[in-house]
């Protein structure tokens, strides 16, 4: 019989680890990039693959699935070994998973550039890269439930189950929303059309901010929040009941990506009622994450790691508020494309999804090096107050531009023409723009900081050895 390896697999999760940081780096770097086109609307112009529409989908593939992506990989991958204390069901699986997805991330780098795109937001990448995404999430898949199904305690941690969701959801959504007819090598019509394609990309787009840019983002949470305060998590049951009702809901909240368009009337409605429904278990969640600092919230003042996950939480509440309001009707045809939008995104997505991403990274990484802290504490510390105030800047000025357009696109004359021509409300906007610009600079700049800490934990850290499977851990014990 084959002896049980007694150590974890931390290869795979370290090298998830770093790609993460490398990949914010560039996908934040294109964000720069087109916050200044959209100031600069001539920077790089007749150079087609550097066009704003060609780099804006490059951003949004970078920053999800390269950056937030690697860090859902990187911790779910630690997470799943040390809660059910096993190592990976196999280490050359976890060695597919890994250098197949950096061969997606490549090759979306290389096709959306050179203008290959199936048209759909978030799902842009031409069907033979669907087909090796497929792929490695069939890979993942197996290795992660496979090591759940070896696992040496009978108990599955709560964390588990969101990042097991967000595999299985990502799974369907990827294909469902993706089957096409292939027309050429990097070419395809999608199956769907008019208003039935509509309601399946929304259907797409929404659960993959459901389950890809939160279910999985929960798990991290589950697990590094209690793990950093050294405390339970404030309320198991609580976290089953978040568990099963954000499951429940999600699914049916898409149509509010489709107000006022040509889907049925009542289909708009569900999508909304769905929507306002979300905001309890959402921020039931944020709560129990927050409450798990109870009688340790002086941790904050020390730790900026706490302060990462903790005000990370803090930003869940607010964009899983604001969501919900941009759905009723009435709000939405004030918001709906205006720059609104993209300030609620980033208040999720670098408030929310980069910033539990970052704290669980600086968590993690020192422990898989065999060190009790990153090279420098100080230096996250400023990082944690260059991101934040990034963050504030960006979305502070995008929901100023964006409800002074909706308001400036609505405004009419007593004779009932309109106020105020487009080209007035862009040159309102512009300030606003160069404000977005400031913030996404503080950004990336603390995410080069990051990467200098990275490189010297590294250069300060032994050769990393394997470490032994361990006996159960605090973020296990039940409240
Ligand atoms: C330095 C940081 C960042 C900057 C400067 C930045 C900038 C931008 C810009 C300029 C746009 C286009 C807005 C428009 O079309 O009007 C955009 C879109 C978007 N960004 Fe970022 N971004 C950053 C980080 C991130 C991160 C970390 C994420 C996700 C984890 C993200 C997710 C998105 C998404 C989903 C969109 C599309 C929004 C929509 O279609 O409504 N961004 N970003
Ligand atoms: C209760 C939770 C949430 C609800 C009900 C919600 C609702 C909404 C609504 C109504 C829109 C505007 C649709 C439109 O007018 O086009 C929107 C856009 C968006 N939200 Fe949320 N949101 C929630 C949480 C989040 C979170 C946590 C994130 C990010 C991590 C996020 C990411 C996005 C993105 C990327 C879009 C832009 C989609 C696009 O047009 O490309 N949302 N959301």
């Amino acid at each position: 019989m084959q002896a049980i390896p007694a150590t974890y697999n931390d290869k795979v999760v370290r090298q998830f680890a770093v790609a993460t940081v490398l990949w914010g780096i560039v996908g934040m770097l294109v964000g720069v990039i087109i916050a200044t086109q959209l100031y600069w609307p001539h920077l790089f112009e007749g150079i087609p693959w550097l066009s704003y529409g060609r780099l804006r989908p490059l951003h949004t593939n970078a920053v999800i699935f390269a950056f937030g992506g690697c860090a859902l990989f990187a911790t779910s991958l630690h997470v799943v070994q040390r809660t059910c204390h096993v190592r990976l069901l196999s280490d050359r699986l976890a060695a597919f998973v890994f250098w197949g997805w950096q061969a997606v991330i490549v090759a979306a780098a290389v096709s959306l550039p050179l203008g290959y795109t199936q048209g759909k937001e978030y799902a842009e990448l031409e069907w033979p890269i669907d087909i090796l995404i497929t792929l490695v999430w069939v890979a993942y898949a197996v290795l992660f439930f496979g090591t759940i199904a070896k696992r040496r305690v009978k108990h599955i941690y709560v964390a588990n189950w969101f990042y097991g969701a967000f595999i299985i959801a990502v799974a369907l959504l990827h294909i469902v929303n993706n089957i096409a007819i292939p027309a050429g090598p990097m070419k395809s019509y999608p199956v769907y059309s008019g208003a039935v394609d509509a309601m399946v990309q929304w259907w797409y787009g929404h659960n993959a901010v459901g389950f890809f840019l939160t279910a999985g983002f929960l798990g991290m949470m589950y697990y590094f929040v209690p793990k950093q305060a050294q405390r339970p998590i404030y309320s198991y049951r609580l976290s089953i009941v978040h568990f099963w009702a954000l499951i429940a809901v999600y699914m049916w909240a898409g149509p509010h990506h489709l107000q006022y368009t040509a889907l049925p009337d009542w289909a708009q409605s569900v999508g909304m009622v769905f929507s306002l429904i979300l905001l309890a278990p959402s921020w039931g969640g944020a709560i129990n994450g927050i409450m798990t600092l109870s009688g340790v919230w002086h941790k904050l003042r020390t730790d900026p790691i706490l302060k990462f996950l903790i005000v990370s939480l803090s930003f869940y509440m607010m964009s899983t508020f604001e969501g919900p309001m941009m759905s009723i009707k009435t709000v939405n045809s004030l918001s709906h494309y205006t720059d609104w939008t993209i300030g609620h995104v980033h208040s999720g997505a670098l408030g929310w999804v980069a910033m539990i991403s970052i704290g669980s990274i600086y968590a993690l990484l020192p422990r898989l090096l065999g060190r009790q802290q990153m090279y420098s504490t100080r230096l996250i510390d400023t990082h944690f107050w260059i991101h934040t105030l990034g963050v504030v800047f960006y979305i502070a000025s995008m929901w100023i531009a964006g409800v002074m357009q909706g308001l400036m696109w609505r405004a009419t004359n007593a004779d009932g023409t309109l106020t105020y021509t487009f080209v007035e409300s862009l040159n309102a906007t512009y300030p606003y723009y160069l404000g977005r610009l400031f913030g996404g600079l503080l950004v990336l700049a603390g995410m080069l900081i990051m990467a200098w800490n990275v490189w010297q934990t590294y250069r300060a850290s032994e050769k990393p050895v394997e470490q032994p499977l361990l006996a159960p851990d605090v973020s296990e014990a039940r409240a």
